[in-house]
């Protein structure tokens, strides 16, 4: 079975979150159950790929409204990765430093899915499935069921994988031009609230979409940022499939990131080894519990409540607090500025750095997580791994993996979105770890909960076998 891939992100190539983890583990998951699953992705011009051993495998043009456009499939050599990615490079569209963030957005993202069909279909290796991710590629499904020039891809089942139902890359009527001709009759399929919406599109013509997260589908089915009631009439194709974990990568004993290794016989000394290089490094006191947030600083991850929550925390001096992350300018500033005030036992990183996070998960005593909106969540997962508790609001993927120690689980959990909330967890928090005995059993008992992707990659492969069936 073949199975290609279509994503902006993929670690280790390029990664903004959490869409990179998963397109940079479940295929080569999904190679061990004996799928041939493949990525393209476009083609960043970062340090990965100015050292990466790169293979030109193809080319040819697409017409862009006006405008025509060479492009070139170039495979990455390279056997680390466990599965083959295809990069597509087109200069000055698809050739930049950074995966988001640009003006031309839309025709970034239409060159890209007009490019990977026309690949697809001249090279004559047509897939058994085409799998989108997000948005960026949600044109897809459309694509090859109603454009004239890819007739060929019309009984080829697609899937939309939802990650992120905020973002819908809308776009206004006069991008129509950039698509190739197509059954005006059909062109419904394209509009959500008089404009074009990729996402809308992707979920009514892909013959299956899924969220990544069983409880952020019955959420969508509620409030979608308005595809709510299109999600619930195409409930039937519906359906939420857990995230997983890449624990080669994440792995306390073998993660080459980490300040000192440990396994589940060790954890305790080796948890305190990454705890004091964070409070040498941050100047943060060894002998409070450490608090930290990684992630985006956006509303979605209730960042915006953190400046509040950290300073209602500190000023009882029993806690340190230690943000990872970057997003929001205000949201930044007011983060920052609250380090003179509680110097020694709050600091800040604002940015991004993957080792400093593997570091993070394997050294603080909380994971703070209260987010609005978390269609799955993979911080959680790691920082089960690595012996971290989290700390989480009840919500999307969230819901899913933690349950509140009381009922029995291992995570402290709150259902609102609140300052006092999320502060009433952590005063929870502090009261386990003074009961060093329970804290340490907790502790043991995550790292042996297994959120690696066997599960899911196993449910996507039944997912594929009834859609080929479909045929
Ligand atoms: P999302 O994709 O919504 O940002 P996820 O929980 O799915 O959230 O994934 C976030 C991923 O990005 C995790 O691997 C997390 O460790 C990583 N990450 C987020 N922000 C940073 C940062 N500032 N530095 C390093 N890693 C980060
Ligand atoms: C999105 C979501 C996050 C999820 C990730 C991977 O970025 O915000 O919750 O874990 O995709 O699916």
């Amino acid at each position: 079975m073949n199975i290609l891939h279509t994503s902006f992100e993929c670690y280790p190539i390029a990664k903004v979150g959490g869409l990179a983890d998963v397109v940079g583990a479940l295929p080569k998951y999904q190679n061990d159950l004996g799928i041939n699953a493949t990525v393209v992705m476009p083609f960043p011009d970062n340090k990965f790929t100015q050292e990466a051993e790169l293979k030109k495998v193809h080319s040819g043009t697409i017409h862009l409204g006006e405008e025509i456009h060479q492009y070139s499939i170039q495979n990455i050599v390279s056997p680390d990765l466990g599965f083959m990615v295809s990069l597509l490079h087109i200069p000055r569209v698809l050739d930049r430093a950074n995966i988001y963030g640009y003006n031309d957005e839309a025709e970034r993202s239409i060159a890209f899915q007009l490019a990977v069909m026309d690949w697809v279909v001249t090279t004559q290796s047509i897939p058994d499935i085409i799998h989108c991710h997000d948005h960026h590629t949600a044109l897809i499904p459309f694509l090859m069921s109603h454009a004239e020039p890819y007739e060929a891809l019309r009984r080829v089942p697609s899937i939309l994988t939802i990650h992120n139902a905020q973002y819908q890359g809308q776009l206004s009527y006069d991008r129509l031009e950039y698509l190739p001709p197509f059954d005006k009759t059909q062109i419904g399929l394209l509009d959500w609230d008089n404009c074009i919406n990729p996402l809308a599109s992707g979920i009514k013509c892909a013959w299956k979409v899924t969220t990544v997260s069983p409880n952020y589908m019955k959420e969508l089915q509620k409030q979608a940022n308005g595809l709510e009631a299109l999600l619930r009439s195409e409930n039937k194709k519906c359906t939420g499939v857990l995230n997983g974990i890449d624990t080669s990568t994440w792995d306390p004993e073998t993660d080459p990131m980490v300040v000192k290794n440990y396994k589940m016989t060790n954890v305790v000394s080796g948890r305190k080894e990454n705890k004091k290089w964070i409070c040498d490094h941050f100047n943060l006191d060894i002998e409070k519990p450490l608090f930290a947030f990684i992630g985006r600083l956006v509303g979605e991850k209730g960042a915006d409540l953190l400046p509040e929550i950290s300073k209602e925390v500190l000023q009882k001096n029993e806690v340190n607090v230690l943000i990872l992350g970057s997003g929001i300018p205000e949201v930044e500033e007011q983060l920052q500025s609250l380090c003179k005030e509680f110097e020694g036992t709050y600091n800040t990183f604002i940015g991004y750095d993957e080792k400093l996070s593997h570091i993070i998960y394997a050294g603080a005593d909380f994971l703070l997580m209260p987010s609005r909106v978390e269609p799955c969540g993979l911080n959680q997962m790691y920082a089960l791994r690595y012996g971290l508790i989290p700390i989480v609001r009840r919500t999307g993927g969230l819901k899913d993996t933690v349950i509140d120690i009381g009922d029995g689980g291992f995570g402290i959990c709150h259902d609102s979105a609140l300052v006092w909330d999320v502060c009433y967890s952590i005063q929870r928090a502090v009261t386990l770890y003074n009961d060093q005995k329970k804290y340490k059993a907790i502790q043991k008992k995550i790292m042996k909960i297994d959120h690696s992707w066997d599960r899911s990659a196993n449910q996507y492969k039944y997912i594929y076998e009834s859609l080929i069936q479909r045929k």
